[in-house]
């Protein structure tokens, strides 16, 4: 759906439900089948984008299913043909040359629609367990900047020589390259100093987490301020929509939700005993109660069709591009959105003339 640069995106089933793991609506599958099934529908649908996050074990319930991110994006890749698929990766986990050799293969099975979210990681034992350190937060984003550089340049069909303190490549170019842009799209998702830094210098796209609309005003107007080469950063926001004909049936169906999440609180237990508490966005997300992962609902996206689509204006006012989405049940949601949102959205939407994103917009 592209309307005046407003574009939306589902995160695919990866770990299965994202708000309430015990919901009869919404039976556990992470498997590749409904992935698959979600995403062309998604595409059918409209829809502009798919988030695929990277774990590797699943951070709810390690005895369940995950899928994997990049063999299912290059899946992906081949079987739509208009929805942009980003990846999420942590650096730690693959050397940035198979990465980036990977990430242009998929680019061009693509046809010029895949992109990279780089995440530095919260889930302690996916590293520990494979008996790869677990460095401090800053550590791993001085790690993760070494990393892009290089990733960066190889996805831009440069040949590489690169000393650092963690890589040491000599002459390195891949081929092909991409055959369709310059490179693959750059997103990065976190919201440490740390990471607005890197953010500023190698990526594209800064995934925001789901919260209130001054908070978001505040990290784009602290985004927009920082030196930047190159054309200007683009933001895209996550968040958990419940939307419905009237405000009480939204806030109702919210209520249930939330008592359903309730009962996962032993394993919630679990996922935060298992993260590095100096992550910003696990901070951010305890500010307030919220359902949904990455800020969820603390978006605000709850209310009649009129007040979800009037927000997604506001936060678009402030200068988001992409919303990435979360449904629950998924399928069920993910269409009323596309029936009821995206018609309103175009029909409300101011032209970029009154609207400040256009200072910004590619
Ligand atoms: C949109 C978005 C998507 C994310 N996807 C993943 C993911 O796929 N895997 C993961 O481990 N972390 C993911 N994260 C979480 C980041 O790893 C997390 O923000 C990171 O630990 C950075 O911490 P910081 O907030 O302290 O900078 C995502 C974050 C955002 C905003």
């Amino acid at each position: 759906m592209t309307t005046k640069n407003i574009r939306f995106g589902v995160w695919a089933p990866v770990h299965g439900p994202r708000a309430a793991l015990q919901d009869p609506a919404e039976p556990f599958d992470a498997s590749w089948s409904h992935n698959r099934k979600v995403v062309l529908e998604a595409e059918a649908l409209g829809y502009d984008s798919t988030l695929i996050a990277q774990h590797t074990v699943n951070p709810h319930l390690p005895a369940s299913d995950q899928l994997e991110a990049w063999t299912a994006s290059a899946a992906l890749a081949a079987l739509t043909s208009r929805i942009e698929i980003i990846s999420a990766i942590k650096p730690y986990i693959y050397h940035p040359i198979f990465l980036a050799k990977m990430a242009l293969q998929i680019e061009n099975i693509s046809e010029g629609r895949f992109a990279l979210n780089l995440v530095n990681a919260w889930n302690r034992p996916e590293f520990e367990k494979a008996g790869i350190n677990f460095a401090e937060h800053d550590d791993r984003y001085a790690y993760g900047r070494e990393w892009i550089s290089v990733v960066s340049r190889l996805l831009r069909g440069e040949t590489i020589s690169h000393t650092g303190n963690n890589f040491n490549i000599s002459d390195y170019a891949l081929t092909p390259k991409d055959l369709y842009r310059e490179r693959p799209r750059i997103y990065v998702g976190g919201e440490s100093e740390p990471a607005r830094a890197l953010v500023a210098d190698h990526g594209d796209v800064w995934f925001i987490n789901g919260q209130p609309l001054n908070d978001v005003q505040s990290l784009i107007s602290d985004l927009r301020q920082r030196p930047r080469q190159g054309v200007a950063l683009r933001f895209g926001l996550s968040a958990f929509v419940i939307a419905r004909d009237t405000e009480t049936e939204a806030h109702a169906y919210h209520r249930h939700l939330s008592d359903l999440a309730a009962k996962d609180s032993d394993i919630r237990a679990v996922q935060k005993a298992n993260s590095d508490p100096k992550v910003v966005m696990l901070q951010t997300m305890a500010k307030s109660p919220r359902i949904g992962s990455n800020g969820g609902t603390a978006a605000g996206l709850v209310g009649s069709y009129d007040q979800v689509a009037e927000r997604i204006q506001a936060f678009h006012d402030a200068g988001i591009e992409l919303f990435m989405l979360q449904f629950q049940p998924l399928l069920t949601e993910m269409r009323t959105f596309a029936a009821e949102i995206f018609p309103r959205v175009r029909k409300i939407t101011r032209t970029p003339a009154q609207a400040k994103y256009s200072e910004v917009v590619r």
